[in-house]
């Protein structure tokens, strides 16, 4: 039994049950849409800012599903709570990213290997040099035989977890493609640190929401109801 009667200043369940495999879109409304078109038996725990979280059931298996906001502190406040106050084990971000690479294109769906970063988040460990941000292999295989069980094509490799959306330094970006980076998007180095730290499973999945290099994009109601490929992938994870 892991229910739990804790609570936390961005959290408040009121004894409803958090499962130890978790969700993590940005958006909010994007997990109350994984909710309403995939979940059986769902019951919502969190509304504090309207950061909604929801608990319940994947083809029988017990499954939540939690926005994070954007950007490394708020998606590493929510993870080290979910963590280490909800005894959350298996933490899977989806979420969406600005491609850098020629091959890749709108809509194309990218698992995080590793998060390289911009942000001075890992200096709270003191760390005597520098630390690689690395996905759980477990999850990220399961999360690789899935897409292939599907026939869906995925990229695996190296993202970058950056705290700037709008970057004075033109020529940031190029540098990081040129280091074959596969997509910028914003919080998943924190939550791969808070989930090493802890001893925890994470793993994000991406969907190809922009090119940056190309500057092609779509449009917010598309980012908000498009990407259920990944969806499904990451529901297989529970
Ligand atoms: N940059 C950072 N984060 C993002 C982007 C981007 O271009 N697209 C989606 N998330």
């Amino acid at each position: 039994m892991t229910f739990k009667q804790k609570e936390t200043p961005h959290i408040k369940p009121n004894g409803v049950e958090i499962a130890e495999t978790i969700l993590l879109p940005g958006d909010p409304l994007r997990a109350k849409f994984i909710v309403e078109t995939y979940l059986e038996d769902a019951v919502q725990f969190n509304s504090v800012r309207n950061m909604l979280g929801y608990t319940g059931t994947y083809r029988g298996k017990k499954i939540s599903v939690m926005g994070t906001g954007m950007g490394m502190p708020s998606m590493s406040l929510y993870s080290w709570e979910l963590i280490h106050v909800f005894g959350v084990k298996n933490l899977i971000r989806i979420g969406t990213c600005g491609a850098l690479q020629d091959h890749m294109n709108l809509y194309d769906i990218v698992f995080a290997m590793g998060a390289s970063t911009d942000s001075n988040y890992v200096h709270q460990y003191n760390l005597p040099g520098q630390y690689s941000n690395i996905a759980s292999f477990a999850l990220l295989e399961k999360a690789k035989k899935t897409a292939d069980q599907k026939g869906l094509p995925v990229h695996v490799g190296n993202v970058l977890t950056s705290d700037i959306f709008y970057n004075a330094d033109e020529t940031a970006m190029e540098k990081w493609r040129k280091m074959g980076i596969l997509c910028a998007e914003m919080e998943t180095a924190g939550l791969y640190m808070n989930a090493a730290y802890a001893g925890v499973n994470a793993l994000t999945i991406l969907t190809v929401s922009d090119h940056i290099i190309r500057n092609e994009q779509t449009t917010p109601e598309e980012r908000q109801l498009a990407f259920t490929n990944m969806m499904e992938i990451a529901l297989e994870l529970a």
